[in-house]
Order: C-alpha cells, then structure tokens, then sequence
C-alpha cells in the first residue's frame, strides 16, 4: 500500500492516497483491533464463565465437604472433643459424716474401690503392693506404667496440697461425672464411667470417709493430657443430674454385679487393644500390670473356663486380690 503511493508523481494524491491507505489501514488496524478485543472480551467471559463454574464446583465440593465433616464428628467423635465436655454447675450440697457414712465409706474405699490404691504411691516391698502407709490418698504419678503425664491428685484434706478446699459436690462432680476441681475432664483411669451408677448414698459415704483421713502435705504436678487424648477425653464425663437409687441387693448375683461394677474389675481383667475392651473377652485376663522390678504381672482370667477359676471353691476365691479387697 505504501509503496502504491510512492509511485505516484504528483505527490497530491499520494496524500490523499496515503491518507485514504491510512485510514483504511487504520480501519483495518481498528477491525482487528476490535476483533482482537472482542475475542479477548470472548475469551475473558468464557474463562470468566469457567472460573465461576470452578468457583461453584469448588463452593459446593466445600460445602458437601463441610457436611460431611460434620456428620463424621456427629457420628464418629462427637462434637465435644471440640466444644469441650459436658459439665454441670456446683452446688453448695454437703454429706454429713454420720457414723453409718464412715463405716460404710471405709468398706468402700479401703476395699472395693480401692480409691487410695491409686491415689498412693504404691509400697512394692509389701504383697499385693498396697498403699504406702501414713500417705493414703497423698497423689501418684504414672510414671511407673509408663504414663508419667497422669497424675492422681492428692485427695487426702490437706487444704493446700490436697482436696481440703474443695467443696463436697466438686468432689462428687468429679468421682461420677469426671469433672476435676478445675474443671478439666479426667482422663478415665479414674474410673468415673463406672461411678457414675453409684448410688447417692455411697456417694455420700465415699466423700464422708475420704474427708475423714489424715491431710498429708504432697504437692504434686497436674496431668498433661498428650495430644489427641487431652481432645477424645472430652466426650468422656457425662453429669448426673437425677438421683441414683440404692443398688438392689435382693440377689447375691445382684449385689455382685454392683460392686463388680464399682471396683472397675473389667478395667483390668478384660485384655485390651489400643484401650478398647476386646468384644466376647470380659474379664479373660491378660492385660499387664506394670512391677517396678521389671516383673510385669498380667491380670488372671476369672470366667468360669478351664483356663479361668472355674474349679476354685469359694474359700479359694475370698483370698484372691480382688475379691479380698471387697471383703
Ligand atoms: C484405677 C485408678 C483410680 C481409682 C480406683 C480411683 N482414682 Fe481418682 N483418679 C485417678 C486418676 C489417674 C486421676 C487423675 C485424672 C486426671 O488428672 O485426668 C483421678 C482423679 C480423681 C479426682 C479429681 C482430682 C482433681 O484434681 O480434681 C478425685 C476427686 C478422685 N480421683 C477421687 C477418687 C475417689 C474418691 C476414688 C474412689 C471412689 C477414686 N478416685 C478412685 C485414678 C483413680
Ligand atoms: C488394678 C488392676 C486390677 C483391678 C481393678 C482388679 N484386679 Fe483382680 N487381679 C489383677 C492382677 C494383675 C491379678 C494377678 C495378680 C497376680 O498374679 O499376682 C489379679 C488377680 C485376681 C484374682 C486371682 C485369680 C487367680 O488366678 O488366682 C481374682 C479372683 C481377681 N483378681 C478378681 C478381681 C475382682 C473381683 C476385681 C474387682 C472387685 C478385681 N480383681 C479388680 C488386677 C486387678
């Protein structure tokens, strides 16, 4: 085009030409121009079409995500593990310590609870390792079965180191409901779960009794819950808020299942894996109590199998561990 006008003599129309050529080239510049905008436009709205379409998906992966999420904690860990636990508020109640109270509080706790045989040092040189004696109730670390981050508080009353100020109903939140005095949820090796079907009266009796003995001055550390435990403890403690009736005693089979219950014997004579009770295997035995001398001892099987203490009379049976301690 440009070389068109060059050859033309007078120059004139050349400018003209040139003009023209110009304006048409400029035309043809603008329609490409145009059409390259518009492609481009084109091409923006059909990206910007994807990108919403991606936004969209990517929006309601989110949401099905989000509501899957919750439905797995709903159905699998619960809610609490995030919220933190379930926990009622204290009351100002009190247990009077009457003398039917203590009496029955010191069965209770000396014997099939064993309260103080895990909230004491243990005395290894003894049988049976019983608690170290003038310390019962001082607090205990874990550390010998290997939980050195569990601590069974002092609840002996010393009112600085121990359960001294707290009040009646903080102890009974925490022994049924697992709420400790600070409000944490315990860790369920403070069998709780299973207090939590004890009765109000021996409730009443436990408090009384454990308020009772000696204060021994012991400060020991708090529990440090590791991570993910300190979180899954938190579906654990549920409140009582009804009263608890007297377990029936009209049956020996009655009587037993109740005191079988509250001195936690499945916590120790069902094997376990990975802290769950193996399904069909109550109280077969096998799970390891850990020696300081290095000699672990495992829980016996008592089911009446062969293996078990099916053949043992009852004379046998009443000086076994566990039994001897519920009298
Ligand atoms: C099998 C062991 C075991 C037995 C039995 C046991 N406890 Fe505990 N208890 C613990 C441990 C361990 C803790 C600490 C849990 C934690 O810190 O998360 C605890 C915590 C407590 C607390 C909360 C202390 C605080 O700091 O607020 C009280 C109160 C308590 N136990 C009282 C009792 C009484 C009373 C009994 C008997 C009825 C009893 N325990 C039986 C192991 C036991
Ligand atoms: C802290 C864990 C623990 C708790 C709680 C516990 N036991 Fe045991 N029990 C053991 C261990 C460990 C042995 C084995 C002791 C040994 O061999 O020296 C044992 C032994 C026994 C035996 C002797 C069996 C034999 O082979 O001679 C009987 C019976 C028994 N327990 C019943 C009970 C009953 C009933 C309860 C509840 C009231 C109970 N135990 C609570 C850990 C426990």
């Amino acid at each position: 085009m440009v070389s068109v006008v060059c050859q033309k003599p007078d120059g004139e129309g050349g400018h003209v030409a040139l003009a023209d050529a110009r304006a048409s080239d400029t035309n043809r510049h603008g329609n490409a121009l145009l059409i390259s905008i518009l492609n481009k436009k084109g091409k923006e709205n059909l990206e910007q079409m994807g990108r919403r379409r991606w936004k969209n998906i990517l929006g309601i992966t989110l949401l099905a995500l989000i509501a899957i999420l919750g439905l797995g904690i709903t159905f699998t860990i619960g809610w609490r593990p995030l919220i933190g636990a379930k926990k009622r508020a204290l009351t100002d109640r009190k247990f009077e310590a009457t003398p039917q109270r203590l009496a029955r509080g010191k069965y209770l706790v000396d014997g099939v609870l064993g309260c103080f045989g895990c909230h004491t040092d243990a005395d290894w040189s003894k049988p049976g390792a019983p608690p170290r004696e003038g310390r019962e109730g001082s607090g205990h670390v874990w550390a010998d079965q290997d939980m050195p981050w569990l601590i069974a508080s002092n609840i002996t009353p010393d009112k600085e180191t121990g359960a001294g100020n707290w009040s009646d109903d903080t102890l009974a939140r925490a022994i049924r409901e697992g709420i400790g005095h600070d409000g944490r949820a315990l860790f369920p090796i403070m069998p709780y779960p299973n207090y939590q079907q004890m009765a109000d009266e021996d409730l009443a009796s436990v408090i009384a009794y454990v308020r009772s003995v000696p204060a021994v001055r012991n400060q020991s550390p708090t529990t440090r819950m590791p991570f993910p435990l300190n979180f899954f403890m938190q579906a654990m403690p549920q409140p009582v808020i009804a009263a608890v009736a007297a377990p029936d005693q009209s049956t020996p089979v009655a009587r037993g299942s109740y005191l079988v219950r509250m001195g936690a014997c499945a916590n120790c004579h069902t094997p376990q894996e990975k802290g769950q009770p193996l399904p069909g295997m109550d109280f077969a035995g096998g799970f390891i109590v850990k020696e300081p001398n290095g000699k672990d001892v495992a829980s016996s099987n008592i089911t009446p199998a062969a293996s078990g203490i099916g053949y043992y009379n009852d004379a046998t049976i009443r000086q076994c561990p566990g039994i001897s301690m519920a009298g």
